[in-house]
């Protein structure tokens, strides 16, 4: 039985197979309305459960999108409205899942409350974003540099700019499982995990770790950031005042390749981490990228159910 807790639990040639796969399910459905099932609907019966302790749109909506398309349906539960919350453990949670929907996507507060779910469950348990990672997000932005470039993201260069949260940390696994050079400037009370860098790094990747922005964009194919404060940060005014230099604007982009995409989870804060003028310039690849959340679960999704091979 499968997990998608890390990139890693997925390993290059699988990764590989889930945007292939990702790449050719959106080519396949374009333009049917957005809730009609895939010719196949390869996982007509199965029910995903999504549980949120965190707000979300793009990850709630499009796990819901994800499932119809695939012919399943989605039961979304805000984690406050479960016995969760009165007491009842991870593991009873877990079991009693386990005997009623075909797998579970949550976003949790702690990455070691969804290993503890993961560990008790009989079903395939996805990383809806935790403090340490957000591996469904590292799919539709691989997906989107292939299909902005139109060349396969190993080999492309990378910048990721501001904090070394969750969402830089897969995109360093990503750099080391599909080899490609990422270069991560923050300030450096904000640098990103040491041994996440160093795993990447004896992957073979070149991922280099810097406090100068100019630096890390010189040549990028991708300049990439995301808010300076995660939702559970606490210290919102120091992170503002260090990552000021950080803000993607004109000049930054600028200093990229010419042709280079910017790239942005979403929910942005502009005039923060990015300048209006970029986020909705022609560089901006972020609706893509939102749109491709879609398409990257579908592919996550028949990978754990085991439509995509070994
Ligand atoms: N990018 C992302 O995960 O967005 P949400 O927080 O809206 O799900
Ligand atoms: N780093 C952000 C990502 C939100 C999708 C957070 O954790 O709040």
């Amino acid at each position: 039985m499968r997990h998608f807790l890390t990139l890693a639990d997925a390993g290059p040639a699988a990764l590989r197979r889930i945007l292939d796969c990702a790449h050719a399910l959106k080519a396949a459905r374009a333009g049917r309305p957005k809730g009609a099932a895939d010719d196949g609907a390869r996982l007509a019966g199965r029910v995903l459960a999504a549980i949120f302790e965190r707000p979300s749109t793009r990850t709630r909506l499009s796990f819901d999108i994800a499932m119809r398309q695939l012919g399943g349906g989605t039961i979304t539960l805000a984690a406050g409205d479960l016995q969760l919350g009165r007491g009842e453990t991870i593991h009873d949670t877990a079991r009693v899942m386990s005997r009623m929907v075909d797998a579970v996507v949550i976003r949790a507060r702690a990455h070691a409350d969804l290993e503890a779910f993961a560990a008790a469950a009989d079903v395939p348990v996805i990383n809806g974003l935790t403090e340490r990672a957000h591996p469904c997000q590292a799919v539709a932005d691989l997906m989107t540099v292939e299909e902005r470039l139109g060349r396969p993201v190993a080999g492309t260069r990378w910048a990721w700019l501001g904090d070394g949260n969750n969402v830089a940390r897969s995109l360093i696994e990503a750099a080391g499982l599909m080899g490609f050079a990422l270069r991560v400037a923050t300030p450096p009370a904000y640098a990103p995990d040491a041994g996440v860098v160093a795993a990447a790094r004896a992957r073979g990747a070149a991922v280099e770790t810097m406090d100068d922005p100019l630096r890390a964009v010189a040549g990028a194919d991708v300049v990439a950031t995301d808010t300076w404060v995660s939702m559970g940060d606490e210290d919102a005014a120091a992170r503002r005042r260090a990552m000021e230099p950080f803000q993607v604007n004109p000049m930054l982009m600028a200093a990229a390749r010419p042709g280079a995409i910017f790239l942005h989870c979403l929910p942005a804060h502009r005039g923060e981490e990015v300048t209006d003028s970029v986020i909705d310039g022609p560089q901006s690849a972020v609706w893509d990228e939102a749109e491709n959340r879609v398409h990257a679960q579908k592919a996550i999704l028949l990978w754990l159910f085991g439509h995509l091979g070994d």
